[in-house]
């Protein structure tokens, strides 16, 4: 009989509930959006964060048994994101899941967001440990080797933007619409990544870090002096700049995975693998140049698909799961803002658009 994980997530601006069996069937997974309140501002306001996840939070957990045709009765255990992300959305749904789980007499696993993208992959395809994982999103970007549920070692972060926050302000300095990073792509489409020069951050220095934030004051400089000469932009321009931004961001991207595969080889894995999670992996220039270069080394590429690579409670429902089989269920449940995956690595500063960085 499959044992059923109710899966709860909160941490930014996606209220998900989700069940999900531990033979890796997804029986619902509902995600509930805020785009919409906090599209004025610019960016995630937590405080609006918070009380919507606190307003659907109850309407995501019915919803989902609803749509998995269970009650609460049939759940073996809940599963909550506890950090890293925002304090006020990641307090809703851990005081949530532990009313529901004091409630129906159910033990409550503690998830950390990042490792619930990190795992996804054997959600999805079975992977074996240990791979790859390049998580790149609105929030996060981490090249981390996954050995294990509780077992991260981080190669290399961003030190100022994640690479969708990049695509997102870029995209306003072009008065393209939000989230950017698809009408980049879009508008990447039409043009040539070559007429601008744009520079390619950090890939004169060793190891795996990665900087954003350049390449967005690039952009905008380029942007700027065109303004300057002709009094705006021509559809053309808004492409070439579009163009050179994503491929700048691929390349620095690409690059440091490229980095990153050599190190992981080192750990003789067994199935060696190359995983993507996070909104910026539906990006096909990053996509392409990520599965080229695992077939340039003979790797397998695995790329959950988008609904389980963005924010999700299937993910955090499937961490459940991982961390119920090795034992990992004791910990305290306290919404922790900052969580790294590897506590052996220097914390990453800085708080990015939704909220510390972890
Ligand atoms: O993982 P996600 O849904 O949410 C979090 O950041 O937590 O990622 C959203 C990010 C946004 O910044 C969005 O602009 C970016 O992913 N994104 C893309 C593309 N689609 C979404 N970036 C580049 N190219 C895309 N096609
Ligand atoms: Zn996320």
């Amino acid at each position: 009989m499959p044992r059923l994980f109710l899966g709860i997530e909160s941490s930014c601006d996606d209220t998900g509930a989700a069940i999900v069996s531990d033979q890796r069937d997804i029986l619902a997974n509902v995600v509930v959006g805020q785009t919409e309140l906090h599209d004025a501002f610019g960016g995630v306001v937590p405080e609006i964060a918070a009380r919507a996840h606190t307003e659907k939070l109850d309407v995501a957990v019915s919803s989902a048994l609803d749509k998995a045709g269970i009650v609460l009765r049939d759940v073996s255990a809940i599963a909550v994101t506890s950090g890293p992300g925002l304090i006020g959305g990641l307090l809703s749904g851990v005081m949530m899941a532990r009313g529901l789980a004091t409630g129906a007499g159910l033990p409550l696993i503690g998830v950390n967001h990042l490792a619930g993208h990190a795992l996804t992959p054997r959600l999805t395809d079975n992977v074996s440990f240990p791979y790859l994982m390049l998580l790149v999103s609105g929030g996060h970007c981490q090249l981390l080797i996954v050995r294990g549920p509780e077992d991260y070692h981080r190669l290399g972060g961003t030190i100022d933007d994640a690479p969708g926050e990049a695509f997102d302000k870029s995209a306003r300095l072009l008065g393209l619409s939000q989230p950017g990073g698809p009408e980049i792509e879009r508008a990447a489409s039409g043009g040539d990544p070559s007429r601008f020069r744009f520079p390619r951050p950090l890939l004169d220095r060793e190891g795996c870090d990665m900087s954003f934030s350049g390449l967005k004051t690039a952009l905008r400089r380029e942007r700027d002096t065109l303004i300057d000469a002709q009094g705006g932009l021509t559809r053309q321009d808004q492409h070439d700049l579009a163009a050179g931004f994503q491929q700048a961001v691929a390349d620095v991207l690409i690059e440091k995975t490229r980095r990153a595969v050599e190190a992981y080889m080192a750990e003789r894995p067994s199935e060696p693998t190359i995983a993507v999670a996070g909104g910026v992996a539906a990006n096909g220039t990053i996509r392409a140049g990520l599965e080229t270069l695992s077939q340039d080394f003979g790797l397998r590429f695995c790329a959950p698909s988008l609904h389980l690579c963005t924010d999700n409670a299937a993910m955090i429902a499937w961490a459940g799961v991982e961390l119920d089989r090795v034992g990992a269920t004791t910990h305290p449940i306290i919404a922790r803002p900052r969580w790294p995956l590897d506590t052996s690595q220097p914390a990453l500063l800085g708080s990015g658009k939704k909220g510390a960085k972890a």
